[in-house]
């Protein structure tokens, strides 16, 4: 895409990822799945850094669902050592681009150690500016809503039916200061939230490209904003 174009594109404030067929694009090649995912995590860097010079405010990456404990061990495994190495390796790059780090999804189920760089990455990115990076690692849409009113709960804020809101609940939910996702892009052909932030895309544009998450790239990106550009956002009004 050329640079006029490029400069003319109305960009999404906040893009979420359903990053999906690191697996089959490395059977494709004659790897092991885990090399598909050591490839999906190089891509992830590089999109961050795409989005952010495009001028995306927030990404959202969806890196392990609460369904994915299901897989092999072997896999499980793979999937966790590479998180638990992005979460030691990227502070240095986050401070150097200004990235604040958010995880999302029930992190008390993962090893402490991996807790433990969680919270440290979180700390030290809080005061950066930049863009809005949440990882969701063991997380579900419906899980997250659970642990919501949970927490509602536990702050005595559900005494009062009456009170209960939409935006109370918004501020109990993982994302709580974060915008909705104005675009969710899935890749890999499957059209499907697989328990994605089910209730934060309520009204988001839809994406999907049959390019694998390790294909994926700036130009792919830029594609897809591109797509959203042509949509007409309603959301249940009319257009005059
Ligand atoms: C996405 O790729 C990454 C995770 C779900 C962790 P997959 O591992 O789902 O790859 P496919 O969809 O099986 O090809
Ligand atoms: C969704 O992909 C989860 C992540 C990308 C982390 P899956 O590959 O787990 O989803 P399904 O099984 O195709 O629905
Ligand atoms: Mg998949």
């Amino acid at each position: 895409m050329n640079e006029e174009k490029i400069q003319s594109l109305k960009v999404p404030a906040h893009i979420a990822i359903i990053m999906d067929g690191n697996g089959r694009w490395a059977k494709k090649r004659g790897m092991p799945r885990t090399f598909g995912h050591s490839q999906g995590a190089k891509v992830v860097e590089q999109i961050l850094e795409d989005a952010d010079h495009i001028g995306v405010k927030y990404l959202t990456v969806y890196a392990f669902s609460t369904e994915n404990w299901s897989r092999p061990q072997t896999e499980v495994k793979a999937l966790m050592n590479l998180l638990r190495r992005y979460m030691k390796t990227s502070l240095a790059k986050c401070a150097k681009n200004n990235v604040r780090v958010r995880v999302i999804g029930d992190k008390s189920m993962l090893d402490q150690d991996l807790q433990d760089s969680i919270a440290d990455l979180e700390r030290d990115t809080a005061a950066n500016t930049g863009i809005g990076f949440q990882i969701a690692i063991n997380y579900g849409g419906r899980d997250e809503i659970v642990r919501a009113v949970r927490r509602a709960a536990e702050k005595g804020l559900l005494n009062d039916p009456g009170r209960i809101d939409e935006s109370l609940l918004n501020d109990c939910l993982d994302t709580a200061g974060i915008p909705d996702p104005d675009l969710l892009i899935r890749t890999c052909g499957e059209q499907r939230i697989s328990n994605f932030l089910l209730w934060q895309l309520a009204y988001s544009e839809m994406y999907f490209t049959d390019k694998s998450w390790p294909e994926f790239d700036r130009e792919e990106l830029l594609k897809a904003i591109d797509a959203f550009n042509h949509r007409e956002r309603r959301y249940g009004g009319l257009i005059h």
